[in-house]
């Protein structure tokens, strides 16, 4: 099982999500983290209404309030801990859900999750 190293976990803080871009063998791969009641969740910076990446700015994925993430193009609301969108074009539907893995201090993305469920399962 390989893992790509993404930061030490004191670097992601609550209300201050982090972006990364990773190349990999695979190509470019965009992927967000956010801590949230001191959890940290990573998910895949796609947007599922239009596949395009959730923010225009670096960082910049919560709604004003800091209770959900906000899609910046036509504003979808997604729950912090499970990605479900609950208002805008893609109500229903799910962020990308990733695996981080804790290592000491460190977040090492598992690469793995990467590939969706369905071609794991074949
Ligand atoms: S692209 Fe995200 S809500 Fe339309």
């Amino acid at each position: 099982m390989s893992h790509h190293f993404l930061c030490k976990q004191q670097e992601i803080i609550e209300g201050n999500p982090r972006d990364f871009s990773l190349e990999l063998e695979s190509g470019k791969f965009e992927l967000f983290l956010v801590k949230h009641d001191g959890i940290i969740y990573a998910y895949k910076n796609q947007c599922p209404h239009l596949g395009i990446p959730l923010n225009w700015q670096p960082g910049e994925f919560l709604s004003l309030e800091l209770t959900h993430i906000q899609c910046s193009t036509h504003g979808a609301l997604f729950n912090l801990d499970n990605g479900y969108c609950i208002l805008g074009p893609c109500a229903g539907e799910s962020l990308t859900s990733l695996t981080v893995e804790q290592r000491d201090d460190e977040l090492w993305l598992q690469l793995d999750s990467l590939i969706p469920i369905t071609e794991k399962v074949a």
